[in-house]
């Protein structure tokens, strides 16, 4: 009998336990990773008192313990680097060009919600709830930050709310002591962006439970994307596209895009960054369940057109306005290697790789969407989460 740390992950074992990882949340390792795979996982065969690889991916395909393993497993593959304002040149786009578009004539939103899909540990969320408060311009509105993730520990770590040193490596420290509030343990954010911010557990490709976040104004999803295979990823996209409320606003990371993903989207070139639009005219399958004309349902890049005046119907299936939470103005594990960088094709850059067949378009001369007559997103809180303070 080997010992636990004599226990290899053999080629065979490693393509069954990377087919089964990918089939499950998108993400696709190289052949490169599997000692990797193995340190990490190698731990939990000992937990688990299974002898083989092989053991334990039976366990994780057919046992009753099976599911709950692998959302284990899932948490101790993940790369879950990041940090306050990362990719800042973005949220300066979002909070100069992109939030003045939305808050501008002639349909301005009365409330915003963003959808930060692959949060990891709440940074992004947090850092979007400051660029939104700090750009005055939904003052007194309703705001809603949702940050969602895959890895529960992650979710518990944002909910927390309490931040290393490295966490801050890109945050000025004029921010840092506006936001946060040092304690022994750590920089607590502060009470008024906590409000605004929920998070949950959310595997991207289960598209239906996807459905909890609700409509949203704009998604960030910024290097989650680039580990998965071109399959999930449209999936993923398709999925973002339906979440998003028409002329609603998609931001990637930096090297990544929608080349050869989809053509759904219109790409919006702004003075820092290149970001998607769900077109203004647009209709989501969302609405599309009844009798509406599928003008949109062929999902060709539409060429922007002036807002339109005829509205999705409404239905049971929106949910009533929640109450307002208003705003005021104002650890990382190591990474793996990503397959995609190897093996899938890779996102090009943004500015190398606008979307050929997307219309281009400039966010401050663009119509901002009609706002639809829907409430805000509804993200249901896993067992042991808090409401937002607004809500109770
Ligand atoms: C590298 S982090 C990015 C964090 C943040 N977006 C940023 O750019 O700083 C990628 C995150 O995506 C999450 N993730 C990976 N696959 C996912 C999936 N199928 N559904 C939801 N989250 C996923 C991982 O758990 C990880 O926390």
């Amino acid at each position: 009998m080997p010992r636990f740390d004599e226990i290899r992950l053999d080629q065979a074992e490693f393509r069954l336990l990377r087919e089964l990882i990918n089939e499950h949340c998108g993400i696709l390792f190289g052949m490169e990773a599997r000692p990797v795979i193995e340190r990490r996982l190698r731990d939990r065969l000992a937990a688990l008192g299974l002898h083989s690889f092989g053991e334990y991916y039976q366990l994780l395909r057919f046992d009753e313990r099976g599911r709950a393993e692998l959302d284990e497993a899932v948490d101790l593959v993940t790369i879950n680097e990041t940090y306050f304002f990362r990719e800042a040149y973005q949220l300066r786009a979002y909070k100069e060009e992109i939030l003045p578009v939305l808050r501008g004539a002639p349909a301005p939103r009365e409330r915003l919600s963003v959808w930060s899909a692959g949060c990891s540990t709440g940074e992004e969320v947090y850092s979007i709830a400051i660029a939104t408060r700090e750009s005055g311009l939904f003052q007194g509105k309703t705001v809603r930050v949702f940050g969602s993730d895959i890895s529960r520990r992650c979710v518990a770590a944002a909910r927390r709310g309490v931040y290393g040193h490295s966490a801050f490596r890109a945050m000025p420290t004029e921010m840092r002591r506006r936001y946060f509030s040092e304690k022994p343990d750590g920089a607590h954010i502060a009470d008024e962006l906590r409000a605004v911010c929920q998070f949950g557990h959310v595997n991207l490709l289960d598209v239906p439970r996807s459905s909890v976040v609700g409509r949203v104004d704009v998604i960030f999803c910024r290097n989650v994307l680039i580990y998965f295979d071109d399959v999930s990823r449209r999936r993923v996209i398709d999925m973002f596209y339906d979440r998003l409320l028409p002329g609603g606003y998609l931001l990637l990371g930096h090297s990544e895009s929608l080349l050869n993903i989809s053509t759904a989207f219109e790409l919006v070139h702004l003075r820092e960054d290149l970001v998607y639009r769900k077109p203004v005219t647009s209709i989501s399958r969302f609405w599309s369940t009844g009798d509406i004309p599928r003008r949109e349902a062929s999902r060709s890049a539409a060429p922007s057109e002036p807002a339109s005046t005829s509205r999705p119907p409404t239905g049971p299936l929106i949910p009533p306005p929640a109450p307002s939470s208003p705003v005021g103005p104002s650890s990382s594990s190591s990474p793996l290697p990503p397959a995609a960088a190897h093996h899938a094709s890779p996102a090009s850059p943004h500015p190398a790789s606008p979307h050929p067949a997307s219309s281009a378009s400039s966010a401050s001369s663009a119509s901002p969407a009609p706002s639809p007559p829907v409430g805000p997103p509804v993200l249901p809180f896993d067992p042991g989460s808090r409401p937002p303070r607004g809500t109770r």
